[in-house]
């Protein structure tokens, strides 16, 4: 499979995988990129249908759903029909076989997501969630946990707009008058503190930073890779298209589904 990657990208997926097997502490920041070949669409991605007028920048703020509750509402009730019936790309089930791997290794592998999907853990892997979780909810004035929606209940052999309930309307907290919310970090709210910690404490001590499919765009997320380097890290990008990330020592300009089984591959055997 080596093969069908440019003798140049080849020759940077070895170094990747060498500088990787020789080092212990791992960290790994993924975006919605990873989940693109899945069949869930970027942010950077065009919205398309119901949804083509709206910014995901304009729907996923707290002002946006005191304003129109019910419109952010029904975006996230389409985005878990979206999710529901989605499954691991070969990029998800790498990484997961590559912590696994690290179970009976000295490696230490951390792995952060932004994403709000559930594909890491289906796949297998142990996931710090740095802006929320898909399938949560909670009051959105007294933050009071509601009950979680599961994904089969979205899953249905019809995903079209068509098969939402867009008029189900909001379901109000039983404990104060708020609305219920998806329990996800929007533009402008801070992340969960726990897990950014966590987060941090991951960067600013790993031997190496893997950014995958992310557009580095979005901070305070974007900020671990700089924390990392400060921290004498080596940096390596996977993403087919270039980012504003300007400290990468590796670029592996390709999709993740193609790039990590083959890392992975390599660094195991090493
Ligand atoms: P973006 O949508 O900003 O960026 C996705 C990145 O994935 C882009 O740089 C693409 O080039 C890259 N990409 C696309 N297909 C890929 C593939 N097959 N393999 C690898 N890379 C691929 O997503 P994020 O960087 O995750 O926040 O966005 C960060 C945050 O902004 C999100 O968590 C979300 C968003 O608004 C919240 O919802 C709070």
């Amino acid at each position: 499979m080596l093969a069908e990657l440019s003798p140049a990208l080849t020759a940077e997926v070895q170094r990747a995988a060498k500088l990787l097997a020789s080092k212990q502490r791992i960290c790994l920041l993924t975006g919605a990129g990873i989940s693109a070949e899945s069949g869930i669409p970027t942010f950077r991605d065009k919205q398309t249908g119901l949804w083509e007028n709206y910014a995901a920048e304009d729907l996923a703020t707290p002002d946006a759903f005191a304003r129109d509750p019910k419109l952010v509402w029904s975006w996230y009730q389409w985005r878990r029909q979206l999710v529901a019936d989605k499954t691991p790309n070969p990029a998800h089930d790498a990484l997961a076989q590559w912590q696994y791997h690290t179970q009976s290794s000295d490696q230490q592998l951390t792995l952060i997501t932004q994403n709000v999907d559930d594909l890491h853990e289906q796949a297998g892997s142990t996931v710090i969630h740095l802006h929320g979780n898909l399938w949560r909810n909670r009051c959105s004035q007294c933050e009071t946990p509601y009950q979680s929606q599961s994904r089969d209940s979205y899953s249905s052999e019809d995903s079209s707009e068509d098969s939402i309930d867009f008029n189900e309307g909001l379901i109000d907290c039983p404990h104060c008058d708020g609305y219920i919310r998806p329990d996800i970090v929007w533009f402008g709210e801070s992340l969960p503190a726990q897990a950014w910690q966590a987060a941090e404490e991951a960067a600013a001590n790993c031997e190496v930073f893997i950014s995958i499919g992310t557009s580095s765009l979005v901070y305070p997320a974007a900020g671990l890779a700089q924390l990392a380097k400060q921290n004498g890290a080596k940096i390596i990008e996977i993403n087919p298209d270039p980012t504003p990330n300007t400290i990468v020592d590796i670029t592996l300009a390709e999709k993740a589904g193609v790039i990590m089984p083959l890392l992975i591959q390599q660094i195991t055997a090493l």
